[in-house]
């Protein structure tokens, strides 16, 4: 009896995720193709100037998305910047919008950097706006690259080694289950930098911004 009520409540479980899962698309506020247009205009509008192309992107989806119509909560603070080490890989982010199915940061490094892409619930769109962005899969004898104005998408369940050749920052759109990428982007934290003040940051921000959204019932 007992292992067939465990057997209902996870059938229910998957039932729920897998129904969920199809909605998902419903809480989307931001788009791909939008995106994109955006981040060439930021790009013309301030070459090699990434703080004059976040501004541009700023105040883009300020009128864009102006808080009256509470269709999304943007963190328009463009000086608060985290390090994030993530699959070996180590930049710094700026998160513009976090919620539950999509969030929005600019993330980079003027250095250069090497990773995994990390294997992810959601469909992953990374803008270059400076700099280049290198990958491969196994399998590929020859590497992808992407310039400023590129888009490099990595749709979900599939990674990538990548590099930031000589310093790049992008804007990366991540759309479908955010929670469920915080492990990987958290990870490193745990077994490599034990960096605790950029941790407590990194969850602060990440929190604040997704329960602004909650209350303003963007999931
Ligand atoms: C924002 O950017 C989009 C995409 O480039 C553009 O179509 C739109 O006109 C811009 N809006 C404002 C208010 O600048």
């Amino acid at each position: 009896m007992k292992w067939v009520a465990r057997a209902a409540a996870l059938f229910l479980f998957c039932a729920a995720c897998s129904w969920l899962d199809s909605i998902k698309e419903r809480w989307y506020v931001l788009n791909p193709p939008f995106l994109h247009e955006l981040a060439k205009d930021a790009i013309a509008a301030s070459p090699d100037d990434p703080q004059g192309m976040i501004s541009h992107i700023i105040t883009n989806l300020t009128s864009t998305y102006p808080s009256t119509t509470r269709a999304i909560s943007l963190n328009t603070d463009s000086s608060e910047w985290v390090f994030n080490n993530a699959g070996g890989a180590m930049g710094a982010m700026y998160i513009i919008h976090a919620s539950i199915t999509e969030y929005l940061i600019v993330f980079g490094t003027p250095l250069g950097t090497e990773g995994h892409t990390g294997l992810h619930t959601a469909d992953d769109y990374f803008h270059i706006l400076v700099g280049e962005q290198w990958a491969f899969r196994p399998g590929a004898l020859e590497m992808e690259r992407y310039a400023p104005g590129d888009v490099h998408y990595l749709p979900r369940g599939t990674a990538k080694q990548y590099k930031m050749h000589e310093g790049c920052f992008a804007l990366e759109y991540a759309r479908g289950w955010i929670p469920l990428m915080m492990p990987f982007g958290l990870a490193d934290t745990f077994t490599s930098t034990l960096d605790v003040p950029t941790l407590y940051h990194t969850v602060r921000i990440t929190a604040r911004e997704m329960i602004k959204n909650l209350l303003m019932g963007k999931i």
